[in-house]
């Protein structure tokens, strides 16, 4: 029944820009540089840059052909391949609450931003540090600006594909990219900014541990939306004869460019204002209102300009998280979109007041040692992604028909795919290994074990219970 009324993307490029949309977020501009700063900078970006073109663009264009060939959203593309691997979906699901478990916290501290930039948080550059501290500890204010961040993707995701996600993704996208470009000329521009772009491309092999490839594939999972049936859910609703693994590329490439860009605007400046590389998850909020301060009046504008872009990249990327918990509500449970999107987002809101509040009044309540925010982050970011990855790549490449595969990425010859065989290769033998072997390395060298214990478990229960889900 669901297949009459499954709605498409108005346009190819509307796709294009959603999906991109969806890839595009907080993962860049707010996670990769700080991911970097604390993994060494430039010996993580070359091995970022590995991770996403040997392995993410493969498992997309997997994802993609999934999402498309079966017509329907994540756990139900994994189920009609076989009801073993239905778990697979369900964990995709479940990262998808896990990871709106945190996201809006994080999109609304980018929303609250804007106004600070106008407020006077720019008039003394010596305090922005400190005030971001502050403001996340505090325990009513992130959770208005978050709870503001959450009804705003509710208002989206309820009106559905075309109306909502396409058109928001279509505008928003291209003013990101660039206010981006504007910011990072400005911050290269500061005196004493070449030490941080050789932090950012010459690489220091000695900072290089099993830890630093595990953080290079999740953010690269993380930042490309893959592992969580994300790009499948998006891909059952692109038209027949679009072209496959030219998307693909396209929204790998365009990812990519916007972390680089991330990390030009912030490092020079960082290392031109004399802090610290490794400032953590404040990183974005510390040393983007600093180099705005420095500017004069301009820089009260850039900076509100630099925060809308900030969240409108967040918003883009949330609405495609909740899609997914929305779409599988609809096509497997049967409910009507209004009711998949308030149930779901509101377990979410419950789920981020937790998280905020693990980062002030609450930092004492921790299970298996992280709070609540740290605990979503790591299970998705370091367990349920690669994972999800891991086994997307095993079931396209040896439980799924090879001819069928082509076809779907050819478009029945229509449009040639000239890798198609290295592709198909890279699926079946080297990607499951080489995210295996990074997995089990950096997950050996973790603190966290009792989490990664705890991820393994859900795992192997959803596994156990798939064929009743
Ligand atoms: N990729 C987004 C970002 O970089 C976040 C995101 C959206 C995501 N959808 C996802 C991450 C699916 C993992 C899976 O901010």
């Amino acid at each position: 029944m669901e297949q009459n009324v499954r709605e498409s993307w108005g346009s190819r490029i509307g796709f294009l820009m959603a999906a991109a949309g969806s890839a595009i977020g907080l993962g860049n501009i707010w996670r990769f540089p700080y991911v970097a700063g604390d993994n060494g900078g430039g010996a993580f970006l070359i091995i970022y840059l590995g991770c996403v073109f040997l392995i993410m663009l493969n498992v997309m264009m997997a994802e993609l052909a999934l999402g498309r060939k079966s017509q329907i959203s994540a756990v139900g593309a994994y189920k009609r391949v076989s009801r073993r691997w239905t778990f697979v979906g369900v964990m995709g699901v479940l990262s998808g609450f896990l990871i709106m478990g945190f996201y809006p916290v994080v999109g609304g501290w980018a929303t609250a931003y804007i106004f600070k930039s106008f407020t006077g948080l720019l008039v003394d550059p010596a305090a922005i540090a400190g005030h971001f501290e502050v403001f996340i500890e505090n325990p009513v204010e992130p959770l208005l600006w978050m709870l503001l961040f959450l009804v705003v993707n509710v208002l989206i995701v309820v009106k559905g594909i075309k109306a909502g996600i396409e058109v928001a993704g279509k505008i928003l996208m291209p003013l990101l990219f660039v206010l981006l470009i504007v910011i990072s000329i400005k911050s290269m521009t500061l005196e004493g900014a070449g030490a941080g772009l050789s932090f950012l491309f010459k690489p220091d092999w000695d900072a290089v541990s099993g830890q630093t490839f595990l953080a290079a594939i999740g953010q690269a999972f993380f930042s490309l939306s893959l592992g969580m049936g994300c790009m499948v859910t998006y891909g059952s609703y692109l038209n027949k004869g679009d072209r496959l693994p030219q998307n693909a590329f396209m929204i790998v490439t365009m990812d990519t460019i916007v972390a680089i860009l991330a990390g030009l605007a912030l490092f020079p400046a960082l290392f031109a204002f004399g802090m610290k590389p490794t400032e953590g998850p404040g990183l974005v909020f510390s040393v983007a209102p600093a180099i705005f301060a420095a500017m004069g009046n301009i820089g009260i504008v850039l900076s509100g300009l630099f925060f809308v872009a900030l969240a409108i990249a967040a918003l883009t990327s949330s609405v495609s998280l909740l899609e997914v918990v929305v779409a599988y509500m609809i096509d497997e449970r049967g409910l009507k979109r209004k009711t998949a999107v308030v149930f779901s987002a509101s377990i979410m809101g419950i789920m981020c007041i937790a998280s905020s509040l693990s980062l002030g009044i609450w930092s004492h309540v921790k299970v298996l040692g992280v709070g609540a925010f740290d605990m979503f982050d790591f299970l998705t970011d370091k367990v349920f992604l690669a994972i999800g990855g891991f086994f997307t790549a095993i079931m396209v490449g040896w439980f799924m028909d090879k001819k069928a595969l082509k076809e779907e990425l050819n478009n029945q010859g229509e449009t040639p795919f000239k890798l198609f065989e290295g592709w198909y290769f890279l699926i079946k033998y080297v990607i499951p290994f080489a995210i295996g072997a990074v997995a089990i390395t950096g997950i050996r060298s973790v603190e966290e074990t009792g989490v990664v214990v705890l991820g393994m478990g859900i795992i192997a229960l959803l596994a156990f219970i798939s064929k009743k889900l």
